[in-house]
């Protein structure tokens, strides 16, 4: 093991040990937990209260989860906000110890629109500022959901606004794919912190994450767990939970699949967003810090690739600026 391997498994230990998720640093100086809860669901079966995001948030904290990722399209930042309020009411933790993530919505990307949006986002959330703000998807709406083309390069100049007025410590962007993340930096000149997209067996994205790595730029992961989780309306390919090669991966560490899978996407130095609102589950997803997968396995995982989203929003694809495959 070299020294700074040695190093970061010696931090990854001492955070276990404290029951945190271990932080990076962001490319604007900002730490960031490598673990956060998800609260969106719009990809899973069931339906669910909203008073369950709050009370998954305030659980999520008391385990020991410091960052919290939701969405103005989501419809929960106020329980997210309510769930936070709890936590720092009862002194489990103060508001600099936790890293809040919210994104801007498609209808919101005119300049003078991103401040406005972000300010709601806080109203809702009972918070001064956010953690991250990331521009959800690099498409337009209008509001009535049309399409709409305005340039994200206009979008990432409001985002900038609402970092120089202390609204957002650090800014990104989610589900942009390497052409306009390449064209976003050389034109505006300003790196995203991050760039949240989908990353799990199924879909392992090597070439955008090795694009985002390379400029500096942290991925957040969602859809985590691909299909080995079931999914609504969804046919589901492989590998399922009962796939051999994770399950004698799971006996080998004393884990669950879900937890070989999470800790996946930590080896390839990615910020997994597992959503659970079920407490033990909650509590399964962040004990993952306490063992390691070898290169090779890390491989073996990566070979499952089929490149099929979980979130593959076809409807959007005669869009302008629609990010994924068209067919
Ligand atoms: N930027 C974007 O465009 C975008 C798109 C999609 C998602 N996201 C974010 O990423 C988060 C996660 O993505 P996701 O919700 O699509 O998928 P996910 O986290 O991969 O899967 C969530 C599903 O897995 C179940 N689950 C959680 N932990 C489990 C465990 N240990 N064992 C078995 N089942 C488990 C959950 O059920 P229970 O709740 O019952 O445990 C839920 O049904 C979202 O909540 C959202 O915050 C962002």
């Amino acid at each position: 093991m070299n020294t700074l391997r040695g190093l970061f498994v010696f931090n990854l230990i001492a955070f276990a040990m404290a029951g945190l998720a271990p932080c990076i640093q962001l490319n604007d100086g900002y730490n960031i937990p490598i673990l956060a809860l998800g609260t969106g669901r719009g990809t899973i079966k069931e339906s669910e209260t909203l008073d369950q995001v709050r009370q998954a948030v305030f659980w999520a904290i008391e385990e020991g989860y410091r960052h919290i990722d939701t969405a103005a399209i989501y419809g929960d930042e106020e329980q997210v906000g309510l769930g936070i309020a709890e936590a720092i009411n009862k002194g489990i933790v103060t508001r600099d110890q936790l890293f809040v993530t919210t994104k801007l919505w498609n209808d919101k990307h005119a300049r003078q629109d991103v401040v406005p949006a972000l300010r709601e986002s806080l109203r809702r959330l009972g918070l001064d500022y956010v953690d991250l703000y990331l521009i959800h998807f690099p498409i337009s709406e209008k509001a009535d959901g049309s399409p709409d083309n305005i340039d994200h390069l206009e979008t990432w100049q409001g985002m900038q606004e609402a970092r120089d007025l202390g609204l957002a410590r650090s800014i990104g962007v989610s589900n942009f794919n390497i052409t306009q993340i390449s064209r976003l930096v050389e034109s505006s000149g300003v790196r995203p912190a991050v760039n949240q997209f989908e990353v799990n067996p199924t879909m392992t994205q090597e070439p955008l994450v090795t694009h985002c790595q390379n400029l500096g730029i942290a991925v957040m992961a969602y859809s985590p767990f691909g299909f080995v989780v079931s999914r609504k309306g969804s046919q589901a390919p492989p590998p399922g939970v009962d796939d051999p090669t994770l399950v004698a991966l799971a006996n080998k560490y004393g884990k669950t699949v879900e937890q070989i899978v999470l800790r996946y996407l930590i080896e390839r130095g990615l910020i997994p967003i597992p959503k659970s609102t079920n407490k033990g589950r909650i509590a399964q997803n962040i004990d993952v810090f306490d063992f390691q997968l070898s290169d090779n396995e890390v491989a073996t995982i990566s070979r499952f690739n089929k490149n099929i989203r979980v979130v593959n929003p076809t409807d959007w694809k005669d869009y302008p600026n629609y990010p994924f495959e068209r067919d």
